[in-house]
């Protein structure tokens, strides 16, 4: 009798044990990660400048109780004059960070962790596509689950073993006659009706993991993040925007006046191209594609009567039924271009999408983000108005202009 009870109780505080040590493994190993992942990595990496400085080595910058406020309304913090968050606001174009009030400290301690821990990895950062680091991840989480799954079988084998000597022993000291030998399925009928709540803990479990997948893969229908398409001419933002340094709105123009940001034409290429007609590697044929394109002989500086223009492939491109407006967030909201479209001149060799572009994606940013109100001519009135109403310019999000209401973004 206590044979059975000893091994029932260990049995089930063994079974404890495991699951909640495989579930806080999961759980706090990618929580910092994730939280940056989902919050921080628009505008930082911890190895590169993006928008924000790269945050390696943040922790000996400041301390930690300096941190957990920056963090939380770095705004607000610029707008007390502290001398360290003033500093950085010059350092930085005076581009404002979003306010994270959302945030517990405990998120925050496990943001900054992931930054003391993370390791650079051996090639770029930021070259690549944000995509390929989430399928690795999860393809790990997986992995860790069958290993887990794999060791709770054993377990069970050895505990079973165990339990069927034990079981005998115990008849043959009473001189119960043993009962006759089960197949395998009356085996597991006979097992579930005496483990009735560990079958109950195995199938919610399941049950879980199958809808937090499904719900995962529902969510990414439609998601074209890291879109890279070929493109008919070996076009690299990383040369031109990042080694040369040409401005965004030079060959982008259209984002300062309005709805679309635009894509040059062939001419722009050649206010250069007229003169250089071969990249850093020597070779030729990319930029001859533009001289064929225009028709133009590179020889004798003459175009022809045949111009093609490039069919150049969109990689960014939401529905029709959503309204997005360059000017308003470049010019009025003050929002750098690398905000939403990544590291381009940094890493862009070829161009990609970086960011989900997706409602959740669009409507988080409003909730977070104060509106450049101060000194904004658009604003003048307004602002007084708002001001009077919410107290401070760190909690004048986009939200709070109107910013989440459908008709905004739909028509
Ligand atoms: C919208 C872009 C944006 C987002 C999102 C953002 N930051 Fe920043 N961050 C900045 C900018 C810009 C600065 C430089 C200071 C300034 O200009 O206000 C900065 C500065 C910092 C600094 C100080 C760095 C230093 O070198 O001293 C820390 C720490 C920091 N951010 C952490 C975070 C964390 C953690 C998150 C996510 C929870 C985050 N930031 C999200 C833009 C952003
Ligand atoms: C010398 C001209 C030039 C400069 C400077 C330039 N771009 Fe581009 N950009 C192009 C061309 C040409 C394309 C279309 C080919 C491609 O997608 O690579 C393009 C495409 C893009 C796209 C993808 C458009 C789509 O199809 O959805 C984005 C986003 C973009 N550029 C952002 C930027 C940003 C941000 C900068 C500044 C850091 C910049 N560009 C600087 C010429 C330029
Ligand atoms: C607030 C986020 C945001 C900012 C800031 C932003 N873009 Fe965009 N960009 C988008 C979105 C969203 C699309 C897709 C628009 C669509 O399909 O209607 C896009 C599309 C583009 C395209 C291709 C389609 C088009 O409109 O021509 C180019 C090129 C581009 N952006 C360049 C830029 C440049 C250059 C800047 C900075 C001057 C910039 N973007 C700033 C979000 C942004
Ligand atoms: C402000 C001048 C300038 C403009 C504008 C410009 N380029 Fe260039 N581009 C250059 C220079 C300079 C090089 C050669 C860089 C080198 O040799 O280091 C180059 C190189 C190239 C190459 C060769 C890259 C390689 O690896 O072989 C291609 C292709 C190219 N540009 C395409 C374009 C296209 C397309 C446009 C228009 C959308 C454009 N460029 C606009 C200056 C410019
Ligand atoms: C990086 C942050 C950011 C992202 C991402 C972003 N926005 Fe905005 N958006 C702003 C800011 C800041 C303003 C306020 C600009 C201003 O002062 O008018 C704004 C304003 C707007 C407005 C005008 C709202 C109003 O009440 O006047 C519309 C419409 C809008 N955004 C649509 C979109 C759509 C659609 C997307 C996604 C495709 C998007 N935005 C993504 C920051 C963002
Ligand atoms: C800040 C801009 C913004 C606001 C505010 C907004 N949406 Fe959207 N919505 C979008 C964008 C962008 C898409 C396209 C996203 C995509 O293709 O993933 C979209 C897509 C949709 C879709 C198509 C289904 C889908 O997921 O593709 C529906 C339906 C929708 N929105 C309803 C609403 C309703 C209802 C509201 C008000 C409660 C609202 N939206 C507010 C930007 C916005």
């Amino acid at each position: 009798m206590t044979n059975a009870y000893l091994y029932k109780s260990t049995k089930r505080l063994l079974l404890l044990t495991l699951f909640t040590a495989f579930y806080t493994c999961v759980a706090f190993a990618q929580d910092g990660e994730a939280l940056f992942n989902s919050n921080c990595k628009t505008c930082h990496s911890p190895f590169d400048k993006v928008v924000g400085p790269a945050l390696k080595g943040v922790e000996n910058r400041h301390s930690e109780e300096w941190l957990l406020k920056w963090i939380k309304n770095a705004p607000g913090m610029i707008k007390s004059g502290d001398p360290d968050a003033v500093k950085l606001y010059n350092d930085n174009g005076k581009m404002q960070m979003t306010v994270f009030t959302n945030l517990k400290d405990e998120e925050i301690k496990a943001i900054i962790k992931y930054i003391v821990d993370v390791k650079p990895p051996a090639a770029s950062v930021a070259a690549k596509p944000t995509e390929e680091g989430g399928e690795e991840k999860s393809s790990n989480t997986w992995i860790y689950l069958l290993v887990a799954a794999f060791v709770l079988y054993l377990i069970s084998g050895i505990l079973r073993r165990t339990q069927h000597t034990l079981a005998q022993a115990l008849r043959k000291k009473q001189g119960v006659p043993e009962p006759a030998a089960m197949t395998r399925w009356q085996g597991f009928v006979h097992w579930s009706r005496n483990n009735k709540k560990l079958l109950a803990i195995i199938l919610i479990t399941l049950f879980m993991f199958g809808s937090v997948k499904a719900w995962y893969g529902l969510m990414s229908i439609g998601v074209t993040q890291g879109y890279k398409p070929d493109q008919p001419i070996k076009y690299s933002h990383k040369l031109h925007a990042g080694d040369m340094k040409i401005s965004c709105i030079y060959c982008h123009s259209g984002a300062e006046r309005g709805k679309v940001a635009g894509v040059p034409s062939l001419n722009v290429c050649m206010n250069c191209h007229k003169f250089v007609k071969q990249g850093p590697t020597g070779d030729k044929t990319e930029i001859a594609k533009i001289y064929k394109a225009l028709d133009y002989d590179p020889d004798k500086g003459t175009y022809g009567p045949n111009p093609k223009p490039i069919q150049w492939t969109r990689v960014h491109n939401l529905p029709d039924l959503a309204y997005f407006n360059h000017s308003q967030h470049f010019v009025v909201g003050k929002i750098e271009c690398q905000t939403c479209h990544g590291p381009v001149q940094d890493s862009m060799t070829v161009a990609y999408q970086y960011s989900k572009l997706t409602m959740g994606w669009c409507i988080d940013c409003h909730r977070r983000t104060p509106v450049q109100m101060a000194n904004n001519a658009y604003y003048n009135d307004y602002h007084k108005e708002l001001l009077a109403k919410y107290g401070s310019d760190s909690l004048l999000t986009v939200e709070r202009i109107g910013g989440t209401e459908c008709a905004r973004c739909h028509y």
